[in-house]
């Protein structure tokens, strides 16, 4: 019999131009890593980036040179193409084959400074390249300040599939820079709202709340608030893996995935014209209009949801909806029995109770959720 355990212990950071020669934040998550100073680095950095930042790799060329005692660099950084396309196992092994060139070993440090994307196919090169080396992200998308840079997740598509390849590693530490916020386009901060709205709505009433009321002026393009949203999306994020008693998934329960059932399926059949945030958008509420059928939830707060999604310029585009197979089923009714596959044993659906408050349930009355559909479609 061996049994042991491992505490893992990582910080998300919030700054605003962290290779600013002046900002020793950098440096002092390095430290509190444990890793031997100087550290070797190695960046890999988002290619897309450089339209808006075409002076980044000189600015942490220079941040390394002015910060000798903390960190030097292994190699120049490299640019990559971001985006979906880069979740590619060709990719993460190209970038394998550039730690290899760099020497890295298992006491380097490669830093990720992208979207969410590139800092699941470089997480996942790091986590495999001598059975793991640190990582430290710097997300660059407010969905991935706010959402998957504090996870302990990441993988690459394969085979057709979804994150088919990947692993748990949690990183050295998250640094969050809020500067990169200011040259989103909307959808990309509609997309990180979706995530937001999602946790408000299970675990935070006053969180809801706050975006409720705060929703007009982040779509304005209110930077302040923006962080603001990022910051605590990221906390419950956060919390949820470390108190959420599971972080590496063995359960069948998610609670994060609310809405997204029928999210990814809704997804595949738009051949993806649908943005995930619109997507978890429409999924929340048809899962609402089911709750409030079943006698769980207030009328009241799948109103107020439908009220905040709409705010955030998350529409509820139903076309897909009426996709149906020979017999008349709904095509979107078969992402339950996806889900429970990809959760892997019973099926877990999370549902509110209230604003900020959640169940778990282990079935659906397919006919109850056929007719939710049909009254988000009515708009009743
Ligand atoms: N590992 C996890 O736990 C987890 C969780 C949720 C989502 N994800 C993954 O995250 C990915 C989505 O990430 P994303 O929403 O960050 O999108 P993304 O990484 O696909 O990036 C989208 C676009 O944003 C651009 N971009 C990046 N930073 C920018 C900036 N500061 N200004 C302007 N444009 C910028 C990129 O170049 C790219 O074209 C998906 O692949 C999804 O599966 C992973
Ligand atoms: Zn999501």
């Amino acid at each position: 019999m061996s049994e042991f355990s491992i505490t893992y212990r990582y910080e998300a950071y919030f700054t605003t131009e962290v290779f600013a020669p002046g900002n020793e934040l950098l440096c002092r998550a390095l430290q509190a890593g444990g890793l031997t100073a100087p550290v070797r680095v190695f960046f890999v950095v988002e290619k897309e980036l450089l339209q808006f930042y075409p002076e980044l790799p000189a600015a942490i060329e220079g941040y390394c040179r002015a910060h000798v005692s903390a960190m030097k660099l292994a190699a120049p950084p490299l640019l990559q193409a971001g985006g979906e396309a880069c979740k590619d196992i060709g990719v993460s092994l190209q970038l394998c084959e550039a730690f290899l060139a760099a020497r890295l070993c298992r006491q380097s440090c490669v830093i990720i400074v992208g979207g969410g994307a590139l800092l699941d196919a470089a997480g996942f090169a790091a986590a495999i390249f001598h059975r793991g080396l640190r990582q430290l992200r710097i997300p660059t998308t407010a969905l991935s300040q706010c959402d998957s840079g504090v996870g302990v997740k990441n993988g690459v598509n394969y085979l057709g599939k979804k994150n088919l390849l990947g692993c748990f590693a949690p990183p050295l530490a998250v640094i969050n820079d809020a500067a990169f916020l200011r040259t989103l386009p909307p959808e990309m901060v509609s997309a990180a709202a979706a995530e937001a709205v999602k946790v408000a709505m299970i675990k935070d009433s006053d969180f809801f709340a706050w975006l409720t009321a705060q929703a007009p002026a982040i779509m304005a393009g209110d930077l302040a608030a923006l962080a603001t949203l990022v910051r605590r999306s990221a906390e419950i994020h956060q919390q949820h893996i470390v108190t959420g008693g599971d972080p590496f998934e063995y359960g069948s329960a998610r609670p994060l995935d609310f809405g997204h059932w029928s999210a990814h399926k809704m997804e595949m059949l738009s051949e993806q014209r649908l943005s995930h945030g619109v997507a978890v958008g429409m999924g929340m509420l048809i899962d609402c209009r089911y709750a409030v059928l079943m006698g769980i939830l207030a009328k009241d707060a799948y109103t107020a949801l439908r009220a905040l999604l709409r705010a955030f310029a998350l529409p509820f585009d139903g076309a897909v909806l009426e996709l149906r197979d020979a017999g008349g089923r709904r095509l979107v009714m078969a992402g339950l029995e996806e889900f429970r596959e990809h959760l892997g044993g019973q099926l877990h659906i999370t549902l509110p109770t209230a604003i900020g408050a959640k169940i778990e349930v282990t079935s659906i009355d397919d006919a109850r959720m056929n007719e939710a559909m049909d009254l988000v479609l009515r708009d009743e």
